[in-house]
């Protein structure tokens, strides 16, 4: 009796501590969407004193890329209950000035109080938002069935290695057979769909990848990570915005989309 009563109790202490849920996440998401799609804020999560970011520099949210009216053709969310956090990728191949977007919201007490967002377009890494939409539109990112999840810190794992093996060939890194890239609007498993298409060899440089930004969400094995990267562009040697969204099924790497910002144009190339 007793410890039937401890438990109603708790579970309704975790109930009022909970930050969040996975449905308020998915709202959030979903007006972000609509917000994008009609150049508007009407996001009713937004704090009015949300931090929002492009491409690393602070902008005035009324101003920046959600001040227009963009042609959403495609999208894909993470919902992280853990951290509070979402992160969306929107394609815009169809929109008269083509984008592919990639944004991270964090979450304090229901409101969206930080909005970091990459904004890619034309001169960026291996733009063609075309190809983004045509390749990422191919893809299956089902939800997982609930016994063959993995846990959060093995699909970090999984990313974390893949971005640390660029400068260090010592690090093992579980690319799934198959596994597919897609770089800006280029795929490496055009061919063949049962290899490991992913394998990155070692760059000619050391380098770190610092300031990495997680957003996973366990039940499509999502996975997100914000970083400056360092080696692409000769204007931004500390590092740009880049971001590549993850898919790992069973602990390995099975889809990869990278987003990375050239401040020189065509920088890479
Ligand atoms: C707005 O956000 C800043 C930085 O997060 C914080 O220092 C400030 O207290 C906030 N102001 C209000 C009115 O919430
Ligand atoms: C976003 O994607 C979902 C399907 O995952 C779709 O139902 C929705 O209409 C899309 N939103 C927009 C604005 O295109
Ligand atoms: C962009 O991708 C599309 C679809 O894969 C392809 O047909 C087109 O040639 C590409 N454009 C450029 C400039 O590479």
């Amino acid at each position: 009796m007793i410890y039937s009563v401890l438990l109603a109790s708790l579970g309704l202490a975790s109930q009022a501590w909970a930050a969040c849920t996975r449905e308020s996440l998915k709202e959030a998401t979903t007006s972000y969407i609509k917000a994008v799609a009609a150049g508007d804020l009407s996001i009713p999560a937004l704090s009015s004193n949300v931090s929002y970011l492009e491409n690393d520099k602070v902008v005035d949210i009324k101003t920046g890329v959600l001040s227009q009216p963009i042609t959403v053709d495609f999208n894909r969310s993470l919902h992280d209950v853990t951290q509070c956090a979402t992160f969306t990728e929107i394609s815009a191949a169809t929109n008269a000035h083509p984008y592919v977007i990639h944004t991270r919201m964090l979450f304090t007490d229901d409101k969206i109080t930080t909005v970091q967002t990459v904004v890619a377009d034309d001169g960026d890494w291996a733009f063609n938002a075309t190809g983004q939409l045509y390749w990422n539109k191919q893809e299956a990112w089902e939800v997982i069935p609930e016994a063959k999840r993995d846990a959060r810190d093995v699909i970090q794992a999984a990313g974390d290695a893949y971005l640390d093996s660029w400068s260090d060939g010592t690090v093992s890194v579980p690319y799934g057979t198959p596994c597919a890239r897609l770089e800006g609007g280029s795929y490496t498993d055009t061919r063949n769909t049962k290899a490991n298409t992913c394998y990155m060899p070692v760059f000619p440089e050391k380098f770190t990848i610092g300031n990495r930004r997680y957003v996973i969400d366990e039940e499509v094995g999502g996975l997100d990570i914000f970083n400056d990267f360092p080696f692409i562009d000769q204007d931004k040697p500390d590092g740009t915005p880049s971001t590549n969204f993850i898919r790992v099924e069973g602990g390995k790497l099975r889809y990869i989309h990278e987003v990375t910002i050239c401040t020189r144009r065509n920088c890479g190339l």
